[in-house]
């Protein structure tokens, strides 16, 4: 009985994958993108995938460009075709056509394992994942309906508002960092793992404990697991339960979220809200849009909703912008001119609690975050799947393999395209901020990028304005790794994870 069971079900997943190769076999054979030039696939199965994951940092894809052209035809999962561009009117047409260009349902999942709550498996087998996950995952009507309550929370005004928590958090990391300096001077940055407040946490051990959910997440993103790419690929295989450490990883986000919601939704009732009272960060900015007169009743985030946005909020505001500052370092301690001139900048101003003008105004300042995003971007690609047929407008034109010159790529429903983004950048980019693509651009571009600037500015300020910055190993380390976000390694001791190890002086005040 139970072999017969067994003999039936590898029956069926064996017909449904011979299905799937078959039907991308025909795929491939009257693809549009067959003319398009690009590498040769290593791997029937891996496609240039491994080659993408291990150099993407190295910059081999950097040198496809160079060799093919700034769109080129990639492989991926079972050697199936997909765009690969840096072409400025593609990513233009694709980030600005947002019904068309979809997050892929494999992306969604594996950003999903990551930012998405502890239902997550059987919501996204039932196809109800629209109604449990974040900003981030989401796509079509419930998007636009998020973004629309979201946006306001995240403008000029309310990040007004965050920079005393930022500046507050910035200088007790400081004194954190100046009473450990007594006794150790090497600090091994991965990210910081300070109680930043965005979300509120109130509580003094609540961090770490998200830290750790976080760390346990980006563990297991990062090993290489085949069942994960099957679960990614066929939703079938999303009825085996996911690994206990992404379970308990969600399962403690979720928890701290809602006690934190709860505490926002407390707070504003017993002390008022902003203008008045102490109820300020990003669950009660939320709590807050969704009592506004402008937004029906029915179109407004449930507790659910909100509660969605908590690791969506942690990994892409948290992790992104502690990276940045991360990778700001590391560029001062390659210059020390430009160090020391910002340290000066700095010190210039008398006050320890720089108010967001303050920190728009420091000139320094400001061209040492742009180009630090510029050249340390971050998140550095995101791809998209064309949900129907499509013509792709190019800058660049390409020759194919007959010598034709194409000036736009037929694109059919189905056809993925990843988009990455390089240093030095043309003036054409649609992103949002700085005309660059680190932040994104288009209904989809990054909503916190406010809110990411003074974060970044603050910690800065209080930092360089107190401590010397050296690396303390030799710069043909120091790696890069992408699960996401793109964070430093070791070369010499990858397996140690994300760090960036600093050497860290008390700055003498000039
Ligand atoms: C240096 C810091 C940051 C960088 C480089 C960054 C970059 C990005 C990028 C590239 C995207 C688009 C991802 C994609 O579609 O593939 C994005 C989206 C997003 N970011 Fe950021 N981000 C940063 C900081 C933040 C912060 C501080 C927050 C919130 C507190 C935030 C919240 C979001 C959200 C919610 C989205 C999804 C928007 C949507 O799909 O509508 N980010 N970010
Ligand atoms: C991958 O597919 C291409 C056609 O798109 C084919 O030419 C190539 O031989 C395949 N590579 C492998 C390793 O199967
Ligand atoms: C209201 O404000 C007071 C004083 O700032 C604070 O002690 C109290 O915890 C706040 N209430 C809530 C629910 O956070
Ligand atoms: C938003 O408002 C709705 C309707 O008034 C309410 O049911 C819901 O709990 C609110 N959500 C949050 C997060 O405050
Ligand atoms: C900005 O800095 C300049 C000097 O660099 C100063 O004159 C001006 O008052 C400052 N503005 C603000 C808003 O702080």
């Amino acid at each position: 009985m139970f072999l017969k069971l067994v003999v039936s079900i590898c029956g069926t997943l064996g017909a449904y994958l011979l299905y799937y190769v078959l039907r991308g076999v025909y795929a491939e054979l009257t693809s549009p993108l067959r003319l398009l030039p690009g590498p040769k696939s290593p791997h029937w199965l891996f496609g240039n995938l491994k080659e993408l994951r291990d150099d993407i940092a190295s910059g081999r894809d950097e040198r496809w460009f160079e060799q093919y052209g700034r769109t080129v035809k990639l492989h991926r999962l079972f050697n199936r075709s997909q765009v690969y561009t840096i072409d400025t009117k593609a990513i233009h047409h694709i980030l600005s056509n947002t019904p068309i260009y979809q997050k892929s349902g494999p992306a969604r999942f594996s950003l999903g394992r990551i930012v998405g709550p502890g239902q997550l498996t059987s919501a996204f087998i039932s196809g109800v994942i629209n109604n449990v996950l974040g900003v981030l995952v989401v796509e079509g009507d419930v998007h636009k309906q998020q973004r629309k309550i979201m946006n306001p929370a995240f403008g000029a005004p309310q990040i007004r508002e965050l920079t005393g928590i930022f500046v507050e958090k910035s200088v007790q990391l400081r004194d954190i960092w100046a009473t450990q300096l007594a006794t150790l001077d090497i600090i091994g940055l991965a990210g910081f793992n300070y109680q930043i407040n965005a979300l509120g946490t109130r509580s003094e051990d609540t961090p770490n404990e998200l830290a750790a959910a976080f760390e346990a997440l980006f563990r297991t993103e990062t090993t290489f697991s085949l069942l994960r790419i099957l679960q990614a690929r066929f939703p079938i295989f999303r009825y085996i339960p996911s690994d206990k450490v992404i379970r308990e990883s969600q399962a403690t986000m979720m928890r701290i979220g809602g006690q934190l919601l709860a505490d926002s939704k407390r707070d504003i009732a017993e002390n008022g809200t902003f203008d008045t009272g102490r109820a300020r960060d990003l669950l009660s900015l939320l709590v807050r849009a969704n009592t506004s007169k402008e937004i029906p009743a029915s179109q407004r985030l449930s507790d659910k909703d909100v509660l969605a946005q908590v690791p969506t909020f942690l990994i892409a505001g948290h992790e992104t912008t502690s990276t940045a500052v991360t990778w700001a370092l590391f560029a001062l301690t390659q210059n020390t001119g430009a160090q020391s001139r910002l340290r000066a900048e700095l010190q210039s101003l008398e006050t320890e609690n720089p108010t967001m003008d303050d920190l728009h105004n420091l000139t320094y300042l400001d061209c040492v975050v742009r180009e630090t995003l510029r050249v340390h971007p971050p998140v550095v690609a995101t791809s998209r799947v064309a949900m129907c047929d499509d013509v792709l407008p190019l800058a660049t034109p390409f020759t194919d393999k007959h010598g034709i010159v194409h000036e736009t790529l037929r694109i059919r429903k189905g056809d993925m395209a990843p988009e990455r983004w390089l240093s030095p950048i043309a003036n054409s980019i649609p992103g949002v901020w700085g005309q660059m693509l680190t932040f994104l651009g288009g209904p989809r571009g990054c909503i916190g990028y406010r809110f990411s600037l003074v974060e970044m500015k603050a910690l800065l300020f209080s930092l360089v304005r107190s401590f010397e910055f050296e690396l303390a190993v030799p710069i043909a380390d120091i790696g890069k790794t992408s699960v996401i976000v793109q964070r430093p390694i070791l070369l010499s001791d990858p397996k140690a994870g994300n760090q960036m190890p600093l050497l860290v002086r008390p700055a003498v005040r000039s």
